[in-house]
């Protein structure tokens, strides 16, 4: 028999160990993936900064590229393989039931990305989850609106495709630049709440769809990847730079956080908050055009007001904790100038991100074990359980 005294694991009596609540600084994974440095404000993805990745890959070749880290396979047709599984994941959408048909738009994406098939070749799975999340978002964005779902086409980039899927309308070469500069942006970001939950259920020697299923539901979450839907309702209520101040403080006031202000690894701005500003910027020509918001400059300025209050009214508050824009701030302002609704923000950080998902499952396989950590158990009163 096993001598209990052996183990570390909770077989043991733990009641002395202090938890690691939230898993700050715990180091759960070696990767190859993605590096955050917190204090430096500094991303490097797959031996590339953020800044790199955005401004000279486009989304295929960054799927290629992480998968390739993931798992040592190359992709070089990624694209015609993307298109044609859009395609297919767009004959799929009969089979789906009621799940497109939910009212919120990651309730809809969970349940409808739960039907993929997981096919033993992980590969291809990965290229038909990344195809079918950009293909069920846009779905169930036209299904809540009571439209005709839009067929993909398999000639177009995937951030071409997802952009004319989403609004019906041809994007301009710029807004498809954007948006791959912005899912450059987020493709992976170490070990944030999304891809653990995705390793977990990888460590279970479960299937890449049920991985990628439980990272939707973590990032639906508004402290994760909720947060850009209500920055947008934030700067839409100031509308005034004037009003940003007296506003923050009443918020502040009530106890509410402010959206897209505050990281747990970040110590300084998010260097992502920068990649979306020059993405912003990239689209000022267009601006006013029918698919760009109005006055997309004047939005910014906006934004940027605001940030600069928050930061400042987060200080005092929090003299001893940085509080600065994360990623989410300028995400905001990005995907509604490029037309796209406030409902679809998170299904299209899902887009981008399913694919860092998918690398990680594959890493993890490689050289993970059974992720299962312990608790401190402390015995309920009497009367309390
Ligand atoms: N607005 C106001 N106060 C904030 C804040 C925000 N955005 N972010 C953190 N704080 C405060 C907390 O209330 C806490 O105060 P307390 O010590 O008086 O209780 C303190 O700062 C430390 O915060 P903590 O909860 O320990 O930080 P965390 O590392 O757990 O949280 C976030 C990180 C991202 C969840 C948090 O900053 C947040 O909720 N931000 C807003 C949501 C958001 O933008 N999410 C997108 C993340 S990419």
């Amino acid at each position: 028999m096993a001598n209990l005294a052996d183990h570390k694991t909770d077989v043991a009596p733990t009641a002395t160990l202090t938890p690691a609540l939230g898993l700050e600084g715990v180091v759960v994974a070696e990767t190859q993936l993605s590096m955050v440095d917190g204090l430096a404000g500094r991303l490097e993805i797959a031996g590339h900064s953020v800044q790199e990745l955005a401004s000279s890959m486009a989304t295929e070749e960054v799927a290629d590229l992480l998968w390739r880290v993931g798992s040592g396979a190359h992709h070089p047709a990624i694209r015609a393989q993307l298109g044609a599984a859009r395609v297919t994941a767009h004959r799929n959408v009969r089979h789906l039931g009621d799940a497109l048909g939910q009212p919120d738009a990651m309730d809809a994406l969970r349940a409808s990305i739960a039907h993929v098939a997981a096919e033993a070749d992980e590969q291809r799975t990965a290229v038909a989850l990344t195809a079918s999340v950009a293909v069920f978002a846009a779905h169930a964005s036209w299904k809540r609106r009571g439209l005709k779902l839009v067929e993909p086409d398999p000639a177009l980039s995937h951030a071409e495709d997802y952009l004319r899927m989403l609004r019906g309308a041809p994007a301009r070469p710029e807004e498809a630049l954007a948006l791959q500069r912005y899912w450059a942006t987020v493709v992976d970001h170490g070990m944030n709440a999304s891809t653990f939950a995705a390793r977990v259920v990888a460590s279970t020697a479960s299937d890449l769809v049920s991985a990628i299923t439980a990272a939707l539901g973590a990032l639906k979450g508004p402290l994760h990847g909720g947060a850009p839907g209500p920055v947008l309702e934030m700067l839409n209520a100031i509308a005034d730079p004037e009003r940003a101040r007296a506003w923050l403080e009443a918020s502040l006031a009530r106890g509410e956080r402010i959206m897209g202000m505050g990281h747990r690894v970040y110590r300084v701005r998010d260097p992502r908050a920068e990649v979306l500003e020059g993405a912003v910027k990239s689209l000022f020509p267009l601006s006013g055009s029918s698919s760009a918001a109005p006055l997309l400059g004047e939005k910014l300025e906006l934004a940027r007001r605001v940030e600069q209050e928050a930061a400042q009214l987060l200080s005092v508050r929090h003299p001893d904790r940085p509080l600065s824009a994360n990623v989410e701030f300028y995400t905001a302002v990005l995907l509604d100038a490029l037309g796209i609704a406030a409902e679809d923000f998170t299904p299209t950080f899902a887009a981008g991100r399913v694919i860092g998902w998918c690398a990680h499952v594959m890493e993890q396989r490689r050289t993970g074990r059974l992720i299962r950590p312990t608790s401190t158990y402390r015995r309920p009163q009497q009367g309390q359980a």
